[in-house]
């Protein structure tokens, strides 16, 4: 295939805002679309090529966002319509994309379609969701339960039965078996994709449908108390479900009927699960996003056995991509700590496929600690004894070491990095050394380089901590050997004797440096070794 084949969703890079952190403009504490608009010269120095905002939509903001009241409007904490115009027309401008956060699984108890379908048991939209008869005993339907802990059903005192909810009981699941929920959802679709928007991230795919008996799902045996109480069971029967497959083919055909759009889909399940939403000859996702370095051990091992099980995975023409972070996960570089954090970034940017970047893990942000008391995600305050508040990763992007970061003028939503002054986008752009220069210099080699951004990749042994693969495109092959570890290493090749230049470097000071055969890595180094 010739390279101008390759279309941006494949050769470019993601970049995920989470609009409530990005950039406020009015001084309400809260990032909103004007805000971005004025970060967008930001992303373009940097290199990226898409921007995935999570949801703006009107919402009563039970869960951020994520329960929305009105799928085709703008919440007012984050502007109006004209400023979303705006924001596209400008994103558009600067030769980038714009992808929104479709969130299909449920909506908001405030929308008005849940509002009627709660109103009466007859009332036409009452099939729109999942209402069900207690057990003779008065006990939920079945036991399935929320992902943010208790039960999945919600008793309706009014009409006498109950509502599923996969997440928060202000977020009742819609039921996608009803055809006019489908429409519903597709002319929801049809409404952004005409204003021009480049695609979506569609939350919660893998939820979507569920088992039409509404079975029971079975005891998880290898449950830890540590875990969140969701992890229990095992949702056999509440996720995943092979009618699944079907939406998704006819939210690819819609997607389809615009010119190179992108379709992507959350899915957190094993590779050969997630795999399946690619779908039958490529008719679903074109990125079903991989979280696998969300999840794994953080060593040379694991990292290579299940890269190569995703590659050796994929079907046919699916296209891979690599996430490393997102709003709903700790910060990479809390996860794997300081001194790895540059290794993690160039296996991101250097593994084959499209990589989506969490906004501030190019500054090194990490995970901020927020006192209980001001605990505001849903997860963390429903079940406090299990850390799992989502608020440390939420936290105000860092400009500049002036009050608030330059984030706003008011008071943070959530408080602000005790680190801002020194971790910031201002200094670190002056700082030779920085995260964010690294960041910009990978990601350009990897825009100026076909070998990274649609290559082949090739696995190469190497002992463990250390991790090897060869990108190559045409007559370009380019080596990269990564650290996983503190202590120095030696890359010993064996049947082949790699000769060329480091291109790049976590250590900048062994960049255009000639190397052959056996090569010395400090510890936490990582290289990109363009071969002769
Ligand atoms: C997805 C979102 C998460 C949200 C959940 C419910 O996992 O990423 O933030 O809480 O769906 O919509």
């Amino acid at each position: 295939m010739a390279q101008d084949k390759y279309l941006w969703w494949q050769k470019g890079i993601i970049y995920q805002i989470y609009p409530r952190s990005f950039q406020d403009s009015n001084g309400d504490g809260v990032g909103d679309l004007k805000g971005i608009i004025t970060r967008l010269d930001y992303l373009k120095w940097l290199g990226v090529n898409a921007v995935w905002i999570s949801p703006i939509y009107p919402s009563p903001m039970a869960d951020f966002g994520y329960d929305i009241s009105d799928y085709c409007g703008i919440h007012t904490l984050f502007g109006n319509m004209a400023d979303f115009d705006q924001l596209l027309t400008e994103v558009h401008s600067r030769d980038m994309k714009l992808i929104l956060d479709l969130v299909p699984n449920h909506t908001s108890d405030q929308h008005p379609w849940f509002l009627e379908s709660r109103s009466s048991k007859d009332n036409p939209k009452r099939d729109w969701y999942i209402w069900r008869d207690a057990k003779e005993d008065g006990s939920e339907p079945n036991n399935w339960l929320s992902v943010f802990g208790g039960s999945g059903w919600e008793w309706d005192e009014k009409t006498q039965q109950y509502y599923y909810h996969a997440f928060l009981k202000e977020q009742p699941d819609l039921n996608w078996r009803n055809p006019e929920v489908q429409k519903a959802m597709f002319d929801v679709m049809h409404f952004w994709l005409d204003k021009g928007v480049d695609g979506f991230r569609v939350d919660v795919m893998w939820h979507m449908v569920k088992d039409d008996q509404l079975r029971d799902n079975p005891p998880n045996p290898n449950y830890k108390q540590h875990e969140s109480t969701y992890e229990q069971l095992i949702p056999a029967f509440s996720t995943d479900q092979p009618e699944v497959h079907d939406l998704v083919e006819k939210m690819r055909d819609i997607t389809n009927s615009y010119e190179e759009r992108v379709l992507i889909g959350e899915i957190y399940l094993p590779i050969h699960r997630l795999v399946t939403y690619y779908g039958h000859n490529n008719n679903g996702a074109h990125l079903p996003f991989n979280f696998m370095l969300i999840n794994i051990d953080w060593d040379a091992e694991h990292i290579k056995s299940k890269v190569d099980e995703y590659e050796g995975a994929l079907p046919e023409g699916g296209w891979p991509n690599w996430v490393i972070g997102n709003h709903d996960q700790p910060r990479i570089t809390s996860r794997v700590g300081t001194s790895q954090a540059k290794v993690a970034g160039m296996l991101l940017l250097t593994l084959r496929g499209t990589p989506t970047m969490y906004y501030g893990d190019e500054l090194g942000m990490r995970d901020v600690p927020i006192p209980p008391d001001e605990v505001q995600d849903p997860q963390g305050l429903n079940m406090p004894d299990k850390d799992l508040s989502r608020d440390p990763a939420r936290t105000p992007m860092q400009w500049d070491d002036s009050e608030n970061a330059g984030f706003t003028s008011g008071k943070p939503w959530l408080r602000i990095a005790d680190s801002y002054r020194k971790r910031n986008v201002k200094v670190q752009q002056e700082d030779e050394e920085s995260m964010l220069l690294y960041y910009r210099k990978l990601i350009t080699l990897r825009q100026k380089e076909p070998a990274l951004h649609v290559g082949d990749y090739v696995p190469v042994q190497a002992k463990p901590p250390l991790l090897a693969y060869i990108r190559q495109h045409e007559n370009k092959r380019i080596l990269i050997v990564l650290n996983l570890s503190h202590k120095p290493c030696v890359f010993r090749p064996q049947y082949q004797n790699y000769k060329g230049t480091i291109v790049l470097s976590t250590a900048p000071e062994r960049e255009n440096r000639k190397v052959e055969g056996n090569i010395s890595l400090s510890g936490d180094e990582g290289i990109v070794v363009a071969l002769e």
